[in-house]
């Protein structure tokens, strides 16, 4: 029994049965499972908003749904998610409520944290960031010279740069292509050296993003930035016309030199892998204009009120936190791949991995008490195509089981010649034919019919019954975009509930950061550093020998 009454979640009988069943089904193949039902392909799939979303090439059958659904419902799964709506505080090892269904709720909905409707807050900042978006894109925003706007610089890490950076790539054919916009993080100086080195910077515009303004590689990469504004403008005063900040710390803004009326506010209800759409995409709303900004905030919603309100049965997100359990819990998968047929989700896994493993990479329970189960996956994955001549290999003949998600599009964005339009069925038919090779593989019989020799029949051979979920929308907009991040964040939050971890802190980083801290000044000044084991001494020694010091 745990401390907050539930009983431990491998020791329900819920989560027994679903053992018994993994045991019943045995090696189950899909192809059994396809002839046994002619209404699959059809009948194991769900809609959500723009999304078309097939389950049918999973390992599973009706009775392994209920069972994996009763699961759900004995942990208590929609419970939880009606407390999160309503604004309490389950973040508990940070005691914060999780509110980013808040950032996208309409205008006249009241969504509370202790008594006070946040949702006139949320869109006072929305309206304030559109106010300077239109300003910045119109030109009448100038820089400290006068000259207009021409470059965008977001300065950030983690969820202050995966999101915009992400979404910017996602939607490149809805921005302004007039403008420039880079995306840096890394505290390696290169980072910013090759994001400033060729702009004008009387016409560059830095966003500083930072929930907590504390972040070493963002504060250090911000002053820096400033400094490379400075040399060139030579006037402090520039600062105010170059910098504005996103935080939820007004004070830290403010000591940083930046005028806290150019600040634009969120709040520590949003994490900050779930803050792309408060006042952290900025960025992106520049690029690609307010009304598309809210197209997305629309496709956002769309998902929060079909998880907030489908059945279970109908529910996609609950669907797909229970497939990831059926694998990471009773098949042993380690890992999930998200393979997006479109080039512009380039950055899309990139992100989910921020979003994923953030939120449930914990070995701790709500409870205190370590887990004795599996938590969060690893989460990876390039787009479709390039991914098949790579990585594919292993998922098509390797040892491991890595269910996955396939990402794809009807029709290729409207912005491309119709020459490159027409690449786009051959890349839909590679979408397609690999969940089908993965899904059916090809038998040894298959492999001598071909007349292939019998030497080579083994290695010719594919096994398949890999699982695949198929996510089909008609095209790449801003709206579907809010769709597919918002139907990611509530599957992390279906598996952190059952699992019954908090996936809303992030401890897990805060050792690094201490030592890094403590680290420095032994690589910097050769300082005598308490607390360093015998392999980093001699680390940092051969560090210092090879810099030159
Ligand atoms: O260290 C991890 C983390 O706290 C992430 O959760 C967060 O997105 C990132 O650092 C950046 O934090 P901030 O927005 O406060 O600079």
């Amino acid at each position: 029994m745990n401390a907050d009454g539930r009983t431990r979640l491998n020791q329900t009988s819920e989560w027994t049965a679903l053992a018994k069943h993994r045991e019943e089904l045995g090696d189950v193949q899909l192809r059994e499972l396809f002839a046994a039902d002619s209404g699959r392909g059809s009948g194991y799939t769900l809609r959500v908003g723009d999304l078309y979303v097939d389950y049918s090439k999973h390992l599973v059958t009706d009775d392994t749904l209920r069972l994996l659904r009763e699961l759900a419902a004995a942990t208590d799964v929609f419970g939880l998610r009606d407390a999160m709506f309503r604004g309490e505080r389950i973040n508990t090892t940070e005691d914060r409520a999780v509110l980013h269904t808040a950032l996208r709720a309409p205008r006249d909905a009241v969504v509370e944290v202790d008594g006070e409707n946040v949702v006139p807050r949320v869109h006072a900042v929305l309206d304030k960031m559109t106010e300077f978006a239109d300003r910045v894109r119109s030109g009448e925003w100038t820089g400290h010279t006068g000259k207009r706007i021409r470059n965008i610089v977001n300065i950030g890490i983690g969820g202050s740069d995966l999101g915009p950076a992400m979404a910017y790539e996602v939607l490149r054919a809805y921005t302004d292509r007039s403008m420039t916009f880079r995306f840096v993080s890394n505290v390696d100086g290169s980072d910013l050296h090759e994001a400033v080195r060729d702009l004008d910077p009387a016409q560059t515009l830095f966003i500083v993003a930072s929930k907590t303004f504390t972040t070493i590689e963002t504060v250090t990469n911000a002053t820096s930035a400033r400094g490379w504004l400075l040399e060139a403008l030579g006037d402090d005063a520039a600062v105010a016309k170059h910098f504005v900040a996103l935080s939820t710390n007004a004070e830290k803004v403010a000591a940083f030199g930046i005028d806290t009326a150019n600040m634009f506010e969120f709040w520590d209800w949003v994490g900050g892998r779930y803050s792309y759409d408060s006042a952290i995409g900025l960025s992106l709303m520049i690029a690609i204009g307010p009304d598309r900004f809210r197209e997305m905030l629309d496709g956002f919603r769309i998902v929060d009120e079909h998880f907030r309100t489908a059945p279970a049965e109908a529910n996609v997100p609950l669907l797909l936190g229970l497939l990831g359990i059926w694998y990471g819990n009773f098949h042993d998968a380690q890992s999930h791949a998200v393979l997006p047929y479109s080039h512009y989700l380039s950055k899309f896994t990139a992100y989910l991995q921020q979003l994923d493993m953030e939120s449930n990479g914990k070995y701790v329970g709500r409870d205190g008490r370590e887990v004795e189960w599996q938590t969060g996956p690893v989460v990876w994955g390039t787009p479709g195509t390039n991914g098949q001549h790579a990585y594919y290999q292993l998922i098509h003949q390797g040892t491991k089981l890595i269910p996955a998600d396939f990402i794809g599009f009807a029709r290729p964005v409207a912005e491309l010649s119709d020459e490159l339009k027409a690449q786009h069925d051959l890349l839909m038919a590679n979408f397609f034919a690999q969940t089908q090779a993965l899904a059916f593989g090809k038998t040894p019989d298959e492999v001598r019919a071909e007349g292939v020799p019998e030497e080579l029949v083994p290695h010719k051979t594919f096994r398949g019954n890999h699982p695949t979920t198929t996510i089909l929308a008609p095209e790449l907009t801003p709206s579907v975009l809010g769709q597919l991040v918002a139907l990611y964040e509530h599957k992390v939050f279906v598996q952190g509930a059952v699992w019954n971890i908090d996936s809303f802190d992030q401890w897990g980083v805060e050792l690094g950061k201490v030592l890094a801290k403590r680290v420095e000044p032994a690589l910097t000044e050769g300082a005598e550093v308490e607390g360093l084991d015998a392999s980093t001494k001699a680390l940092v020694a051969a560090y210092r020998e090879l810099r030159g010091r």
